[in-house]
């Protein structure tokens, strides 16, 4: 019960500030909105995983002092801050309210076809907003900072203590980051009692809040098959790209078994399927 409540309030922070944003569809001025604004700044920050992180700190820094409220960096391993923004509840003996995201973004290059440069923030006549991070996830940090934000113009106090923690390396696994501050004492004294973090983007006028996560299994299947002349004649299945022509036949029927199953599953239930994507072919030569 206790998480079911606390849970519904998760899901009006994401409401509140989805509403603004949508409803004004064919009225609102992007360009002159605060909070778009704000996440075009933040986007123009280029926090490519082991970049400098001290603009995005600052960053952060003004914002908790614009709103009144404690900054904490934790450093684990250098060059990697984690921030952690406390708006405190009425109260806090209760469990607090994690809001996580991360600051980091995986690499963009100008070259990879952008159509606009990866760290403007630029907004494209039909109202995307371009750049590395906007969706993952950026735009998750500036949502849970506003939706705070306005709970406090509204004088809104929140019974528990919400905590807004900002993680340095998400995306090479999360070891100088949430693995150390999740064995810190610092983490220990938020009692922390429930928790919102990454998830998916989607090009819908809510935010649905997932309570699944599904895990990630990678296989490499290495294929070999026989040598021999390039017009020599084998049979399919003694060869190395017969027997993968196999593996990837299989992997694609369930892949068509499980598809169905994905495009009838209700927007919040990811349990019930199991995707599957082949990424890399690769073909290497082996002379014996
Ligand atoms: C962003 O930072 C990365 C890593 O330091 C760097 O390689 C890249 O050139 C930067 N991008 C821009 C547009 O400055
Ligand atoms: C919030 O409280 C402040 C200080 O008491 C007051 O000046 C302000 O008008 C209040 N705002 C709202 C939206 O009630
Ligand atoms: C491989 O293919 C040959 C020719 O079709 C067949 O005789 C043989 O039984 C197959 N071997 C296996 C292990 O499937
Ligand atoms: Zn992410």
């Amino acid at each position: 019960m206790l998480y079911v409540k606390i849970w519904t309030v998760g899901v009006l922070f994401y409401l509140n500030v989805i509403n603004n944003v949508c409803n004004a569809d064919t009225t609102f001025n992007y360009n002159s909105n605060p909070s778009v604004a704000l996440l075009q700044r933040y986007i123009q920050i280029n926090t490519t995983t082991y970049n400098d992180l001290g603009p995005a700190v600052k960053f952060w820094n003004v914002l908790a002092a614009a709103q009144g409220v404690k900054l904490k960096k934790y450093v684990f391993k250098k060059k990697m801050p984690v921030l952690v923004l406390k708006w405190p509840g009425t109260d806090p003996s209760l469990p607090s309210i994690m809001l996580n995201s991360h600051v980091d973004v995986v690499p963009a290059s100008e070259q990879d076809g952008w159509l606009y440069p990866p760290f403007s923030g630029q907004i494209s006549e039909d109202g995307k907003i371009y750049g590395r991070g906007t969706q993952d996830m950026k735009s998750v940090s500036i949502q849970y900072y506003e939706a705070l934000k306005r709970l406090k113009e509204k004088n809104i106090s929140l019974l528990r203590t919400v905590y807004m923690t900002l993680m340095p390396d998400e995306e090479l696994g999360a070891e100088a980051g949430m693995l150390s501050f999740l064995q810190s004492d610092a983490f220990k004294a938020m009692n922390v009692g429930f928790e919102l973090d990454e998830g998916g983007a989607l090009d819908m006028p809510v935010i649905p809040v997932f309570y699944q996560d599904k895990v990630a299994w990678q296989i490499r299947v290495d294929c070999h098959g026989v040598a021999g002349h390039g017009s020599s004649f084998q049979p399919t299945n003694a060869t190395a790209t017969g027997k993968c022509h196999n593996v990837v036949t299989n992997m694609f029927a369930f892949r068509d078994q499980q598809y169905p199953i994905y495009t009838k599953a209700p927007i919040n239930d990811a349990g019930v399927y199991s995707s599957v994507n082949l990424n890399i072919v690769s073909v290497s030569f082996f002379f014996q």
